[in-house]
């Protein structure tokens, strides 16, 4: 096995990548009508809420960090930039998919042709499903803009688990390693967040009164495709960056375990998220163990 396959694999092994949340929204998708009941749109509203804090932080410093990789580049040697290049593609390729550029017939397929370019930033797209869940349950008079990590404890809305992870990838995002450790964790856990999310907005889609409508689920739709080549795309980052020390340093055990511990601590970080979500969302209806 190659080290991003290793990495790969530290990531699909723990609770980050499939846990017990998952499972009960599978679940959910494919329960009799009765036994959704349990399930309240003030909580899913809430977790609403406290996804929209990660993929915010998440959108908004990858670009930061391309920056980053962009100076190192500047003053690097030859044959270090070429692998410092390779890695900068890689992770604005992602960016710029976050930023909402490109991929206009995914939008189109979807229904959001019409959405200005300055609106798909994708934290913005979860964002107006957001407000229209909390407009739907009334439960909040807070202006999501308005929130995050700073006033959270106030808005009684943030779980302290959403906090950690969004200080632990940011803090990440400070060094190379640390940020292809959060790419590596975030894409290659993605497509099952979003097909748990799908699963459980199935219920607010249906029905003579539903919430949202098809267009409500833009986010989820074209993250659907996206996270597919994102997956691959962070995985070659761990490649590129071992490589890149390599070059630098040759490849030392330092940098081996530095990704390990990095990878393992995000992957911490969002177990706890989704317990806590899992908690919030389903309570004692717990039932459907992870694959
Ligand atoms: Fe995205
Ligand atoms: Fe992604």
């Amino acid at each position: 096995m190659t080290f991003a396959q290793d990495i790969d694999e530290i990531v699909r092994g723990s609770k980050a990548y499939d846990n017990q949340f998952f499972a009960n929204c599978r679940f959910f998708a494919n329960c009799r009508d009765t036994d959704s009941e349990s399930v309240s749109l003030d909580d899913v509203t809430t977790m609403a809420v406290n996804w929209y804090i990660v993929t915010k932080h998440f959108g908004l410093s990858t670009p930061s960090y391309t920056g980053r990789l962009a100076r190192i580049l500047k003053y690097a040697s030859a044959e270090e930039a070429e692998l410092l290049q390779k890695l900068l593609t890689e992770a604005a390729s992602i960016s710029s998919d976050d930023l909402g550029l490109g991929h206009e017939e995914l939008y189109a397929q979807y229904g959001g042709a019409d959405i200005p370019l300055w609106k798909r930033l994708h934290y913005k797209i979860w964002g107006d499903m957001t407000e229209k869940l909390l407009r739907a349950t009334q439960s909040s008079s807070y202006s999501l803009d308005g929130i995050n990590t700073t006033n959270a404890e106030s808005t009684g809305l943030i779980h302290q688990s959403t906090i950690d992870l969004v200080g632990k990838m940011e803090g990440h995002f400070d060094d190379i390693v640390g940020g292809v450790a959060v790419y590596q964790t975030v894409e290659s856990i993605a497509y099952n967040i979003v097909m748990a999310y799908s699963d459980l907005m199935k219920r607010f889609t249906q029905g003579t009164d539903p919430v949202l409508m098809p267009r409500d689920l833009l986010y989820l739709e074209i993250h659907k495709p996206l996270e597919k080549d994102h997956d691959v795309q962070s995985t070659h980052m761990v490649d590129t960056v071992k490589k890149y020390y390599e070059r630098k340093q040759g490849f030392n055990e330092e940098f081996r375990l530095e990704m390990i511990r990095k990878v393992r601590g995000i992957c911490k970080s969002f177990g706890n998220f989704w317990d806590s979500i899992n908690m919030l969302v389903f309570k004692e209806l717990t039932r459907e163990p992870p694959i």
